[in-house]
């Protein structure tokens, strides 16, 4: 079987990292969260004081200083899954947190910052054989991804989804503030003028609202099947 490149786009908190985690554990490929690397620009302007209460970023000081930022994932040998490193320590839980979650979008709409990550996604997919999901990688980062998969699902189900998780972690949550949160999200990423999120004319569209887990992991095995054979 040739090993293929594999996009998976959509709205926020729809589950994607999920299956694209258990798609890669599965069949063996390099599974990349391009969100966790937003996510790790976010933390770096918050931890540098970058972000003002009001939510102003000091874009003069983050452009200047975004070589600073360095990304990696390393397996967790005890979850089976990748934790997400800013700069050598494992940020895996500060970057999920309401607080990163509230501004992230507004940071992955500068045009400096989604050069820098769309760099360093596109060097790690070289070699194909990978599973990335996020919001561009179908239209910007992989255009020429043989596996294209566009989630999604509706709001309420995906709130209520985020709001499970962030509890199950014991993080506080408020199911309307999560709401609130991901639709703001989700217009800002459909609306930046840079690499857009929006569904790639060669996407298959997968709604996830009804179905478990199981159902959409043998669903994504179907359809990586039928591409890499
Ligand atoms: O998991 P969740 O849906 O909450 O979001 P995520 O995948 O962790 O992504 C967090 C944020 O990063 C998104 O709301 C986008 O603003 C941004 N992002 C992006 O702009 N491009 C990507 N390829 C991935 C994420």
């Amino acid at each position: 079987m040739k090993k293929i490149t594999i996009a998976i786009d959509g709205h926020s908190s729809c589950g994607k990292s999920t299956m694209a985690k258990d798609l890669a554990r599965e069949i063996g490929y390099i599974y990349i969260d391009s969100g966790a690397m937003y996510r790790c620009c976010t933390l770096f302007a918050l931890d540098e004081g970058l972000i003002a209460a009001d939510g102003t970023i000091d874009t003069t000081t983050l452009e200047r200083r975004m070589p600073e930022i360095h990304v990696s994932f390393r397996l967790n040998a005890e979850t089976g899954r990748p934790d997400t490193y800013l700069n050598g320590e494992c940020v895996e839980q500060r970057i999920r947190t309401m607080e990163v979650s509230s501004h992230v979008s507004p940071i992955a709409a500068l045009p400096f910052v989604r050069a820098a990550m769309t760099a360093q996604q596109q060097a790690m997919g070289r070699e194909g054989g990978i599973v990335m999901d996020g919001r561009d990688i179908g239209t910007a980062v992989f255009p020429d991804a043989e596996l294209k998969v566009f989630v999604t699902a509706s709001d309420e189900i995906r709130a209520q989804r985020r709001y499970d998780e962030l509890r199950a972690k014991g993080q506080p949550a408020d199911f309307d503030e999560v709401l609130n949160n991901l639709r703001e999200r989700d217009r800002i990423d459909s609306t930046r003028a840079v690499a857009p999120l929006r569904q790639a004319d060669d996407a298959i569209v997968l709604d996830n609202s009804h179905l478990t887990i199981e159902q959409q992991k043998q669903w994504l095995l179907e359809r990586y099947a039928e591409r890499a054979l």
